[in-house]
């Protein structure tokens, strides 16, 4: 098959690496890509929202099949453009991706697949929403309806803080568009996961189960960054956990989706709220997320591309999502002054000593251990020959074991070995689970 990967972050390269590397695949193109996708695809310089373009290009190059990353061209709706010119491409249409685009949509959906959430309501005038915050007190969360970059939640401790966040969007209009229409939503207590379905539009497998680590700072503290890293499996939470989620969750809501003429295909990303036995929904995602699916395609071994196709093909119950019993961690490195304002074109250093040929004594260690390292380009570009930072979220690098700790502490062997001007990381990536479960780990 011939592939085209639509992005340029750590996702698509994760992704780019795996088709690379899958039996079926012997083109692999990625528009825009980044320089690290440049090592092991041939990139081409289209911009993610100019889908005729897109269209073009898959049809002079006989592409089999492309594959979207982010969330933007999926909401503009890239998917019925490719369908109608005739292309496979996976990832849902624009209707299906208003379960990310549109959390009253989402809201909707659950109320009517009757899938647990939290209690909220939808505002577009200030004084009806100040109003049902004072009946509901706090802590409460105030969501922009629309995509936002990941900044459009506000987790409210006190009155004051919610107040200002409903004029933030509705009068200062802060999100545009987007933030016209608020959610007002009860907070959720517990710990978060995220968990991945593959689904064809009737049926859904899981394809794992993941951590996040949305906060910048060590200890989930200061502003919500897009993800500072991730890791799987998750050793602290029941074995029973992702098959709940998938029977409450998943299979409703694609059945609901199904059911209302959107059907869903694509990668279903459920951002859950586990409370002892309680699993509720705090988010849905049109696509893989990122980081995770940096761990997650460490831990898949099979064919990418045959199984993405099987989803495209309505054939996702003989897709193979299964995936290793290896732990994978991704540790972010990001640009100082990020989530917020940040410098580009800094020099980065150590790749090589990571990834190059050299032999040294970590690789020595590290291939003795049975780990894996590699550095996914998140937000890197070339200037004179050389790799420097391009983005917030710079460099994803992950690494797989036999064991979590074993992971972990090669993530941030390799971390450390790669610097930058103003490079920042958390340093307790995997703690949760570290703590936890010693004794399953
Ligand atoms: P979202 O974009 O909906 O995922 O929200 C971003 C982050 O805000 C989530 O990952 C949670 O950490 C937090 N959040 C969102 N909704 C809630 C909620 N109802 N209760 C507690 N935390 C929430
Ligand atoms: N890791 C969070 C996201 O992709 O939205």
């Amino acid at each position: 098959m011939k592939i085209l990967v639509i992005g340029s972050g750590a996702r698509e390269h994760a992704l780019c690496w795996r088709l690379h590397q899958s039996q079926s695949v012997w083109g692999l193109f990625c528009a825009p890509g980044n320089p690290g996708i440049a090592q092991i695809a041939n990139t081409v310089p289209i911009a993610m929202s100019d889908a005729s373009a897109l269209i073009d290009f898959a049809k002079k190059n006989a592409i089999d099949l492309t594959v979207v990353g982010p969330d933007d061209p999926l909401a503009a709706g890239i998917v019925d453009q490719f369908q109608d010119a005739g292309l496979k491409i996976f990832g849902p249409t624009r209707a299906a991706a208003q379960l990310e685009a549109s959390k009253w949509f989402a809201k909707e959906v659950m109320r009517s697949a009757g899938v647990p959430t939290a209690e909220s309501a939808i505002f577009t005038e200030v004084e009806a929403a100040r109003k049902y915050v004072r009946e509901h007190g706090v802590p409460i969360v105030v969501k922009a309806d629309g995509l936002a970059l990941g900044k459009g939640v506000t987790v409210c401790a006190d009155i004051a803080i919610a107040d200002a966040a409903i004029v933030d969007a509705l009068e200062r209009k802060r999100f545009g568009e987007s933030g016209a229409r608020i959610v007002i939503e009860k907070f959720l207590a517990g710990e978060e996961v995220t968990l991945f379905a593959l689904c064809d539009g009737t049926d859904a497998v899981p394809f794992g189960l993941f951590q996040d680590h949305k906060r910048i700072h060590d200890g989930d503290v200061g502003p919500n960054t897009g993800g500072m890293g991730a890791y799987s499996p998750l050793p602290q939470f029941a074995t029973d956990v992702e098959a709940r989620a998938m029977r409450e969750i998943i299979v409703p809501t694609v059945a609901a989706m199904k059911a209302r003429g959107t059907p869903f295909k694509g990668l279903l990303y459920a951002g859950l709220m586990v409370d002892g036995t309680d699993i509720k929904v705090v988010e849905f995602n049109a696509r893989f997320g990122d980081p995770e699916c940096e761990p997650l395609m460490m831990r898949f071994d099979g064919d990418l591309a045959q199984t993405l196709l099987a989803a495209v093909e309505g054939q996702v119950m003989n897709a193979n999502v299964a995936l290793s019993p290896r732990s994978a961690v991704t540790v972010i490195l990001a640009s100082d002054g990020y989530p917020g304002e940040y410098r580009k074109g800094v020099p980065i250093f150590g790749l090589e000593k990571v990834e190059g040929d050299t032999p040294s004594e970590l690789k020595v260690k590290w291939a003795m251990k049975k780990i894996r390292v590699k550095v996914f380009h998140a937000g890197t570009a070339l200037k004179d020959g050389k790799i420097v930072t391009a983005g917030g979220r710079v460099l994803a690098v992950t690494a797989s074991a036999p064991v979590l700790p074993a992971a972990v502490e090669a993530a941030y062997e390799a971390a450390a070995l790669i610097d930058f001007e103003g490079k920042q990381m958390r340093t307790d990536i995997a703690r949760r689970a570290l703590v936890r479960s010693p004794e399953t780990i």
